[in-house]
């Protein structure tokens, strides 16, 4: 289940602003997997503060109903779309591995769409990689697209993943590197110059 974050809790495709054609090839290809359908997979690759996950938001705001549990935290329904950083499911992963239960991935591995962000960053042991790529060989034999989304480029991506794991999710799929400065720090700039 994937919660509302505040911080993109009103981001969407109209609030993004594209500033190079990667980023309008990019958009195009995401606002035609929401109305038509992901067809294949999408990976986002570009430095900190490029808007990847921005994006990966817009893509959910699109998609996804919202519910509120009575604690008053929202969550998106994730009948359409799953999004999780890599580190949360790894957790997931090795605290299976503390009360000797099996691991039920199943969130991610049968999401009709599954956001991947922040993809790259060191898992450490074969076991987690090993895990991990159930998540990943599901999904590709039953042909349910991934939005993976990482700050590396596809070379290193190459090398984290290694390489079984890396064709299943890049295979036929469509590559964005995202370039640029981080806008994060150009929000800070126009502050700056505003006082
Ligand atoms: N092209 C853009 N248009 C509008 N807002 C952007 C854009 N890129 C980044 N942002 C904003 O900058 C902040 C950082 O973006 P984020 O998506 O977290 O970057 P990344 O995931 O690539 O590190 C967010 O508040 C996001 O809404
Ligand atoms: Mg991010």
């Amino acid at each position: 289940m994937t919660r509302v974050c505040k911080r993109f809790d009103k981001v969407s495709f109209e609030n993004y602003i594209c500033s190079s054609k990667e980023q309008e090839r990019l958009v195009a290809a995401l606002q035609d997997g929401i109305k038509n359908g992901f067809k294949q997979n999408i990976v986002i690759t570009g430095g900190v503060g490029t808007g990847k996950t921005h994006l990966a938001y817009a893509v959910l705001n699109a998609l996804c109903t919202r519910w509120k549990a009575s604690s008053g935290a929202e969550y998106y329904s994730s009948t359409q779309a799953v999004y999780a950083p890599i580190k949360s499911i790894i957790d997931e992963i090795k605290a299976s591995w503390r009360t000797n239960e099996r691991v039920d991935l199943s969130i991610y591995t049968g999401a009709p769409l599954l956001i991947i962000d922040e993809v790259g960053v060191q898992y450490g042991s074969d076991s987690e990689r090993t895990e991990l790529f159930e998540v990943f060989d599901k999904r590709y034999n039953d042909e349910l697209p991934t939005i993976a989304i990482s700050n590396n480029n596809t070379e290193a991506l190459k090398s984290i993943l290694g390489q079984r794991i890396y064709d299943r999710l890049t295979g036929g799929a469509l590559i964005f590197e995202l370039d640029g400065s981080s806008y994060r720090q150009g929000e800070k700039d126009e502050k700056h110059q505003r006082n």
